[in-house]
């Protein structure tokens, strides 16, 4: 690429936030450019667990089902009595199973190497003509009005090759140690826990454990060691904490040898080949705001956090949807930069919450004693960690008719939430499966074709469902919303019987709520009038009772398009 060609996005660091942002702009048809400054693909379990609201941002990027052929289950936690190591003291389930419901179809934590998933994504993005460039380290920016220089190193062989990169926005996601917040100069306030929270973290091959529990020894006070078998044969996830040497463990695989001995009293276990060893320093740390003009931070860059609550990879994910799907409309030219302000907006009130919370999570981990005593209240996960309650109520980008914001408490991980509470605009999209595609659509198939709301909501476009009470009104909004540009909106007819008529003029889908999930899980009652507008990110953006709460909305997300007239009707 010559040296004045401007590339409207570049990211910075191939890890999950910035694979994530890639394919969110490259599904919008957006060209990005993503440079990683490691040579080659890293391996390694790391951050594995992935959250049912990540699964469900993993399915509107289309890449759900892939993950999932690889993918495993939460195994429960199993503490075994000391010094011999073999008698199990207690076993517990970390995050109890929950059945998965016509609203949240993906309930549980499943568990996937970060390396298999970030494969996955790369390979999603080659398909979208996008190539991580590897090798490639950036190493200072600078600001210049309407675009932004990236001055990187590449490495090609022994050869060092020096090249400025000119893009109109730029996105950090190159992790806690990464060059883009520093360069901004962005304050990264926070705590680095004491010593007795330092970890050791790696892959290695064993031989002698069951592959159904997550092994633990020990405890904080003298030495910890705990090993969950992976999806890989025979690999193991460890952890090792507690009075031990960890630069040496890291270094050294006969310490690595003795202190697992030492830690687990075991000695028929067969340690082969290490995958992936390092050590790992909890801090919590949050960047001050997560946006610099043209420059942004997400994931690990914008914040850290304790591997205990286990939430870095998944807030990661949401951070870049989020970012994703609003850079893309400002460069398909409907809104304006102004849009963006809503990113920090959004996501910092739930990060704050999160480090909180996986802080408390931590301390409580740190205290459980090597008899046992306290590790199933301390590992409980489950409810608010799945993070389906996480939301942006208070954004001043949503717009909600039926419940007013006044009466909304900010909670941005929804802890407080009642199932018999509203469901709120800024919060996720309840899936509704058992829709039957009605009209044109459904002809052109043999019998009756059946879909869900998941498999509608993608993050290219806003989905709006009209659920209709057999009045014109229905009409009307469609031929309102008709005025804007027909790929940025997917219109989705709600019906409760098998119409007769339909309502003239194409670019709708008409479904029939045949089993009421949909009108259950967004509380419309049949007949009942309602406009839910969701998000690209697969969050309520509105929720609406006439054109004029619709123009509303896309006055504010469509804002580059407000002076245009609509139709008024
Ligand atoms: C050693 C280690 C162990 C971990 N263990 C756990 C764990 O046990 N549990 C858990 O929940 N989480 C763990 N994490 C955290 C988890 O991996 C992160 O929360 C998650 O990866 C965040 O994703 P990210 O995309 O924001 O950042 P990262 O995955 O850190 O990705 C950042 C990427 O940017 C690249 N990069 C950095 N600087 C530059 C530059 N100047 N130019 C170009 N590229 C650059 C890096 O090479 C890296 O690939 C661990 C992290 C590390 C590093
Ligand atoms: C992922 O890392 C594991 C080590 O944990 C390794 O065995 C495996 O081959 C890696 N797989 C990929 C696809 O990178
Ligand atoms: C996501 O959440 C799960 C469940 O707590 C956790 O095990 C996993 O480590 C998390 N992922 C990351 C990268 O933090």
């Amino acid at each position: 690429m010559s040296e004045d060609a401007t590339v409207p996005v570049l990211i910075v660091g191939a890890g999950p936030a910035g694979l994530a942002a890639a394919l969110t702009l490259r599904k919008n048809g957006i060209p990005v450019r993503v440079i990683e400054k490691e040579p080659r693909a890293r391996v390694g379990q790391r951050g594995a667990g992935i959250m049912p609201r990540s699964q469900e941002l993993f399915k509107i990027l289309g890449v759900i089902d892939d993950i999932c052929v690889k993918a495993i289950g939460l195994v429960p936690m199993r503490m075994y009595k000391l010094p011999e190591g073999i008698e199990p003291i207690t076993t517990f389930a970390l995050d109890p199973t929950v059945a998965p419901t016509p609203s949240a179809p993906y309930s549980n934590v499943i568990m996937l190497g970060q390396n298999h998933s970030e494969e996955i994504l790369r390979d999603h993005l080659k398909h979208l003509g996008c190539e991580v460039e590897l090798g490639t380290t950036l190493y200072s920016i600078q600001s210049d009005g309407d675009h932004v220089q990236a001055h990187v190193l590449k490495k090609a062989g022994d050869d060092e090759i020096v090249e400025t990169i000119k893009c109109r926005w730029l996105i950090g996601t190159d992790g806690a140690r990464g060059a883009v917040r520093k360069q901004l100069g962005l304050a990264f306030d926070g705590e680095t826990f004491g010593v007795t929270h330092h970890l050791v973290v790696g892959d290695l091959h064993i031989k002698g454990l069951d592959k159904k529990h997550w092994h633990y020894w020990g405890d904080l006070d003298t030495i910890l060691v705990m090993l969950r078998a992976t999806e890989d044969e025979d690999v193991y996830f460890l952890f090792i904490g507690g009075q031990v040497d960890h630069a040496k463990i890291v270094a050294e695989r006969a310490e690595l040898e003795r202190m697992l001995k030492v830690g687990t009293g075991r000695t028929d276990l067969e340690i082969g080949a290490v995958r992936f060893i390092s050590e790992y320093k909890p801090h919590v740390r949050m960047a001050e705001t997560f946006r610099k003009g043209r420059v942004f931070v997400a994931g690990d860059a914008a914040h850290i956090h304790t591997p205990f609550g286990g939430q870095g990879l998944n807030s990661s994910v949401q951070d870049a949807v989020n970012l994703g799907w609003k850079l893309s409309l400002i460069e398909k030219g409907v809104a304006t930069p102004s849009l963006l302000d809503s990113y920090t907006e959004e996501r910092l009130p739930v990060i704050t919450h999160m480090l909180r919370m996986s802080t408390k999570l931590f301390n409580d981990a740190a205290h459980v004693k090597a008899d046992g005593t306290g590790g199933e209240t301390a590992w409980h996960r489950g409810g608010e960690i799945h993070m389906l309650g996480v939301n942006c109520r208070w954004s001043s980008i949503i717009v909600d008719e039926r419940t007013p914001k006044e009466a909304t408490p900010v909670d941005p991980y929804g802890v407080t939430r009642f199932c018999t509470d509203a469901v709120r605009a800024g919060e996720r999209a309840p899936d509704a499966p058992g829709l039957v595609v009605l009209g044109a659509a459904a002809d052109s198939t043999n019998g009756a074709q059946k879909t869900s709301l998941f498999n509608i909501f993608a993050s290219s476009y806003h989905t709006v469902l009209i659920f209709g009470d057999g009045t014109s009104k229905a009409g009307r909004i469609l031929s309102v919303l008709q005025a804007y540009p027909a790929e940025l909106l997917r219109m989705v007819l709600v019906h409760t019987e098998r119409l007769t008529s339909s309502i003239p003029g194409g670019g709708y889908l008409s479904v029939l709520d045949r089993d009421g999930h949909a009108h259950e899980g967004y509380q419309v009652q049949k007949d009942e009038f309602i406009v839910v507008i969701v998000r690209p990110d697969g969050v309520i953006g509105g929720i609406v009772r006439d054109t004029e709460g619709a123009k509303q909305y896309f006055a504010r997300v469509f804002n580059a398009l407000a002076d245009q007239p609509l139709p008024t009707l």
